[in-house]
C-alpha cells in the first residue's frame, strides 16, 4: 500500500524570487472510479485546487508544528471533484517556516526551502488502483502572488501572466519520517463580518471599521481599473485623535497590495493573516469604495463551542465576549500570544494561564493534543521546556509558570474531558519537567538557581514600564514547582503510576517554601501575587495571615496589581478565603487598573496590558502593546465557576460530577451559564426576582452526571434532572 512517504518533496527548479509557486499535474482517468484521495503536505503553507475547485477547508495547511520533528499531512476525499481530465494545482507559500521578522532564527532551524509533497490515490471501480505522487514529472508555474508572508501580508498582481510552466526538482534530503497525519483541529474560515462604517480620520485617511477586533483577513472586490494598484493596511485601534495606529505591530507590515487587471475579481489573502478591526485604503477612487464590498473573514481552529455565559450587566457581558474573541483570535492551530505584531508565537505561559477558560468555552482536546505533542517534542534533554512552542531554539528556556504549561494544560484537558490518554501521552514529559525543577535548587525542594524566569509578567507592582513585576521570581518558581508537582501526582494516580517519590518531593517543597518565602517581611514576598499563590496553591500553614495581607493590600490601593502569574487565581483566591465581596469589587471596578477599564474604552478583545491605553487615551509602549492577548481573559474561569457557579471535579472528570457553587451579586441582576459535555447540557442560572433578596436558582444536570450544590452554607446532592428553587439568598 503506497503512502505519502512514497512521494518526493519537490520544489521549483528555477528561482522564482519571492513569487509563490504553483505545482501542477494533469491526471487522466480512463476508467470509472470508486474513490480518489489527495494526500498533501508542504514545507510552508499550501492551498490545493482540483479542476479549479478548492480542496478542503483547511487554511494554512498543513498546520504549524515543530517542523524539525513533526510535519502534518492531510488526507482529502476528492472523489466528487474528479472528471476524466483533471488539473491538480497546489500553491505553496512560506508559512511559518520563513519567519523573517524579529524571530528570524526560526528559518535556520527548520529548512531552507519551501517544498511540496503530495499524492493522488485512485481506486477504480474494477478493483485496480493508481498512485500519482509528486516527482519530477510535475510542473510548476509562477503565480500572481508575487510576495506572501504571514506577518507582512501579500502582494498580488492580476495582470501577471501565469501560463508558462517550468520544471521541478526532487529534494532527496528532506526527512520524510517526520510526516504524521493531522492531529490538531483544522484552521478554517469560521465567520464573516460586514463592515460597519467608513471613516475619514483627522489625518484624512480612508478607514473602514469592522466593529470587532479579530484575526483573519479581508475579502474584497478589486475595482475593475486595469493597472490600478490598491493597498490595504490593518490596525487594531485608532489613536486618541482618531487616526489609524499601527506602531504596535512592530515590524509586521500586515499590508495587502493588489494590482487590478480590469476584470471582476474578489480577493482575499492566501498565506497571511492579520489582527485588526480597522483597515486603511489607499489607491481607491472615491466612487470605488462601497463598504459592502469589504468583508472581514474570521479564522481560527475549528473547535466546537461548548461554554456560554450571560448576565444582566452590559460591561461584564462585553468582558465575557472579549474573552471569547481572545480565544478566537489566538487559537489558530497553535495557542498564540497575539495575532497582530511580529510575534504570534505559541507562548507557553499564556496558554497555561488561559487553558481552563479556553477549555470551557470551546472543546480544545484535539487542539491541545497536537500542541502538547509538539511541546514534548521540543523539550530539552535536561527536561527544560521552551518558552514558545513550536520552539525557536532560543538559548533560554524553563521559565516557571511558562514551562509549567507542560503539566497545567494536560491537567485541564483531562479534568474537562476525562480522557486519560492526555495524561499517558504526556506523562514522561511532565515527569522530566518536574525533575528539571528539582535539579535546579540551592537545596532540594526549591527551584531557585535557574535564572530564566519571566516573573509576574506585566504586573503593576514594579513601576510602569517594568515587565517582570516585584514578586520574587524564585518564590514563583518554587510555588509552581509545588503546584505542578501536585497536579502531576493527581494525574499519575489516574493512570496507576507509583507517585510516592513525587509525593515526598511535594511535601519537601512546601516545607521549604514555608521556610524561605513565608512571613519574611520582604516586600517581594508579600505582593498580591505572592499571597495569592501561597493561598491558592495551599502552600501556607497560616492561611489567615496571608489572607489578611492580601485583603489589606487590595483594600489599601483599591485595585489589583497582579500580572500574568497572579491574575488567573486572584478572584478564585478571594472566594476561597471568603471574600467574594472583594472579588466582585475588583470585577466591577471600571477605572484603571481593572478588567472593565478596557471595556469602558471600547475594547472588543482582551488587552495584553492593564494600561494598553492609558487614562488620557495615549498608548503604552508600542514595543509590547497588543490589543488581542488572552491571558487576562482567564477571569472567564471565575465567571463560569463562581458567578454562574458550574465547576468540574478532577475525581469524576468531564463533569460526571458537577459542582454548583453560584455566588450571586445583585448588580448583575441575573447570570446563566450553559456547558455542553459528552453527557449533555449543564445549566446553572440565577435571577433576582425583584423582591428584595429573593433569588431564583435553576440547575440542569444531564443524564449520566450527578451534582453537588453548595448554596448558603448548605450542601445538596442531585441526580440528573432540572431543579428550581426560590429563596431569600443571604449572600456571601
Ligand atoms: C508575549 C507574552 C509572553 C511574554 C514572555 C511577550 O512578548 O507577547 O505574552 O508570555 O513575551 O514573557
Amino acid at each position: 500500500m503506497n503512502t505519502i512517504k512514497d512521494a518526493k518533496f519537490i520544489k521549483e527548479a528555477f528561482d522564482f524570487g519571492t513569487a509563490v509557486p504553483v505545482f501542477k499535474k494533469v491526471i487522466w482517468l480512463d476508467k470509472k472510479i470508486n474513490k480518489a484521495t489527495l494526500l498533501c503536505s508542504a514545507l510552508g503553507y499550501y492551498e490545493a485546487y482540483l479542476n479549479s475547485q478548492r480542496v478542503g477547508k483547511f487554511i494554512f495547511a498543513p498546520g504549524w508544528t515543530s517542523y524539525g520533528k513533526r510535519l502534518q499531512y492531510q488526507e482529502y476525499d476528492v472523489t466528487h471533484l474528479m472528471e476524466e481530465c483533471n488539473v491538480l494545482e497546489i500553491a505553496v507559500g512560506n508559512g511559518m517556516r520563513f519567519h523573517k521578522n524579529r524571530h528570524e532564527n526560526y528559518e535556520s532551524i527548520t529548512c531552507n526551502d519551501s517544498a511540496l509533497i503530495a499524492a493522488v490515490k485512485v481506486e477504480y471501480a474494477d478493483g485496480t488502483e493508481a498512485f500519482i505522487p509528486t516527482d519530477s514529472t510535475w510542473e510548476c508555474a509562477k503565480s500572481n502572488i508575487l510576495e506572501s508572508s504571514v506577518y507582512n501580508g501579500e502582494t498580488v498582481d492580476f495582470t501577471f501572466d501565469t501560463d508558462e510552466t517550468f520544471a521541478v526538482k526532487e529534494l532527496d534530503d528532506v526527512n520524510k519520517d517526520i510526516l504524521i497525519p493531522t492531529e490538531g483541529e483544522e484552521t478554517r474560515e469560521m465567520a464573516t463580518l460586514s463592515a460597519v462604517k467608513l471613516i475619514t480620520t483627522p489625518k484624512g485617511e480612508t478607514v473602514i471599521d469592522f466593529g470587532q477586533n479579530l484575526t483573519g483577513y479581508v475579502e474584497w472586490v478589486v475595482p475593475q481599473r486595469k493597472g490600478a494598484e490598491f493597498t490595504i493596511y490593518h490596525a487594531e485601534i485608532l489613536d486618541k485623535d482618531g487616526n489609524f495606529y499601527t506602531e504596535n505591530l512592530r515590524a509586521a507590515k500586515a499590508q495587502v497590495h493588489v494590482t487590478s487587471d480590469g476584470n471582476e475579481r474578489v480577493y482575499k489573502p492566501h498565506f497571511s493573516f492579520m489582527g485588526f478591526r480597522y483597515i486603511k485604503l489607499e489607491g481607491f477612487e472615491k466612487d470605488e469604495i462601497d463598504i459592502e464590498n469589504f468583508k472581514a473573514i474570521v479564522v481560527f481552529s475549528n473547535m466546537k463551542r461548548t461554554g456560554y455565559f450571560a448576565c444582566g450587566h452590559d460591561l461584564i457581558q462585553q468582558l465575557y465576549e472579549n474573552i471569547v474573541w481572545g480565544q478566537r483570535g489566538n487559537f489558530l492551530d497553535v495557542p498564540t500570544d497575539c495575532p497582530q505584531r511580529d510575534e504570534r508565537l505559541g507562548w507557553t505561559g499564556d496558554a497555561q494561564v488561559f487553558a481552563r477558560t479556553a477549555s470551557t468555552t470551546y472543546r480544545t482536546d484535539k487542539f491541545f493534543k497536537k500542541w502538547l505533542n509538539d511541546l514534548a517534542a521540543d523539550q530539552h534533554e535536561d527536561g527544560g521546556i521552551p518558552h514558545v512552542c513550536p520552539d525557536l531554539a532560543w538559548d533560554s528556556y524553563g521559565s516557571s509558570a511558562w514551562a509549567d504549561a507542560m503539566v497545567i494544560v494536560p491537567y485541564w484537558v483531562y479534568r474537562t474531558y476525562g480522557n486519560p490518554r492526555i495524561i499517558k501521552d504526556n506523562f514522561e514529559a511532565m515527569k522530566k519537567w518536574i525533575l528539571f525543577m528539582e535539579s535546579k535548587g540551592s537545596q532540594r525542594g526549591l527551584f531557585d538557581t535557574h535564572d530564566h524566569h519571566f516573573g509576574d509578567w506585566l504586573s503593576l507592582d514594579a513601576g510602569d514600564e517594568a515587565t517582570g513585576g516585584l514578586t520574587d521570581k524564585f518564590l514563583i518558581g518554587t510555588a509552581f514547582f509545588a503546584y505542578s508537582n501536585s497536579l502531576f501526582i493527581e494525574m499519575g494516580k489516574v493512570i496507576g503510576e507509583d507517585m510516592s517519590y513525587f509525593e515526598e518531593l511535594y511535601e519537601l517543597t512546601v516545607k521549604k517554601y514555608r521556610e524561605v518565602y513565608l512571613n519574611t517581611g520582604k516586600t517581594e514576598h508579600e505582593t498580591q501575587t505572592a499571597n495569592v499563590l501561597a493561598l491558592y496553591f495551599n502552600l501556607t500553614d497560616n492561611p489567615e495571615r496571608e489572607a489578611e495581607k492580601l485583603v489589606k493590600d487590595i483594600e489599601a490601593c483599591g485595585h489589583l496589581k497582579t500580572g500574568f502569574v497572579g491574575t488567573p487565581y486572584l478572584l478564585h483566591t478571594l472566594t476561597k478565603i471568603g471574600r467574594t465581596d472583594l472579588a466582585y469589587k475588583l470585577l466591577f471596578r471600571k477605572e484603571f487598573p481593572s478588567w472593565l477599564f478596557p471595556v469602558t474604552r471600547g475594547a472588543t478583545t482582551m488587552w495584553e496590558r492593564w494600561d494598553g491605553m492609558k487614562k488620557d487615551g495615549s498608548f503604552a509602549t508600542p514595543e509590547m502593546n497588543s490589543f488581542n492577548h488572552y491571558a487576562y481573559g482567564s477571569v472567564g474561569d471565575w465567571l463560569y465557576t463562581t458567578v454562574a457557579g458550574i465547576d468540574s471535579d478532577f475525581n469524576e472528570p468531564a463533569y460526571k460530577h458537577i459542582i454548583f457553587r453560584p455566588l450571586p451579586a445583585k448588580e448583575l441582576g441575573y447570570a446563566k451559564s450553559r456547558i455542553l459535555t459528552e453527557n449533555g447540557e449543564i445549566i446553572s442560572s440565577w435571577e433576582y426576582t425583584g423582591n428584595g433578596d429573593e433569588c431564583k436558582f435553576s440547575f440542569t444536570i444531564p443524564n449520566g452526571s450527578h451534582a453537588t450544590l453548595y448554596l448558603d452554607d448548605e450542601e445538596y446532592e442531585f441526580e440528573s434532572g432540572t431543579y428550581t428553587t426560590v429563596f431569600e439568598y443571604k449572600g456571601f
